[in-house]
């Protein structure tokens, strides 16, 4: 089993970065396979609604020029996705955004490519705004047919600079308690 993880910050070792690190070293714990991808430094631009998707249903999208195909490659070859965003003026960034529109798009065109995986959002934020960038990705999940365990909070982890998500005791407690859960439907779904 498989969990691949986007980083949607603009700093690849930021509390996004962190958050989704407590994530994933409980589902490594549990004996499953982990990665994480950084959309800093590479290229996801947004949907052009071309509708192509739709009309070629290859599984792919026909705008080949950035990382999109990459990540959407990635996603159909795990069997849980993990979206981590900072908050950006109260909502995902837009790398994360580009990312949601271009896979989404062509998962729909195909039949709700990744249906009955495992998914789930994780927030870093300052102050305010977490709760909609956490409604944000859980659109994502939602209407692509997706199953999303809980934790003991919402997904959101506070800090501003690097690293201060780590003194934030219930954040911390929160990823480590998803990545349980994850695991734990993980493994009902396919052990
Ligand atoms: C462009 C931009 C917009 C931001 N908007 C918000 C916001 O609306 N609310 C908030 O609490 N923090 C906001 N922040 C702060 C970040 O969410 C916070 O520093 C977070 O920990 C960044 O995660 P990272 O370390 O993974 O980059 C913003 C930061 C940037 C760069």
């Amino acid at each position: 089993m498989k969990v691949i993880a986007f980083n949607g910050s603009a700093r690849k070792q930021g509390n996004t970065a962190m958050l989704l690190g407590f994530v994933l070293e409980e589902l490594k714990n549990e004996g499953i396979e982990t990665e994480i991808y950084d959309l800093a430094g590479k290229t996801v631009k947004g949907c052009i609604a071309c509708y192509k998707c739709f009309k070629n249903k290859d599984h792919r999208c026909v705008v080949c020029d950035d990382a999109i195909n990459e990540c959407i490659e990635k996603m159909e070859g795990a069997d849980g996705i993990l979206l981590g965003s900072p908050t950006y003026f109260a909502d995902v960034s837009a790398a994360m955004k580009a990312l949601i529109e271009r896979s989404g798009m062509v998962a729909r065109a195909n039949g709700d490519m990744f249906k009955r995986k495992v998914g789930a959002g994780v927030v870093a934020v300052r102050r305010a705004g977490a709760i909609h960038v956490f409604s944000s990705l859980n659109y994502f999940f939602f209407i692509g047919q997706m199953i999303v365990p809980g934790s003991s909070y919402w997904n959101l982890g506070i800090g501003r600079q690097p690293g201060e998500v780590n003194s934030d005791a219930e954040g911390v407690q929160t990823m480590k308690d998803l990545g349980r859960n994850m695991a734990w439907l993980l493994k009902k779904l396919h052990g």
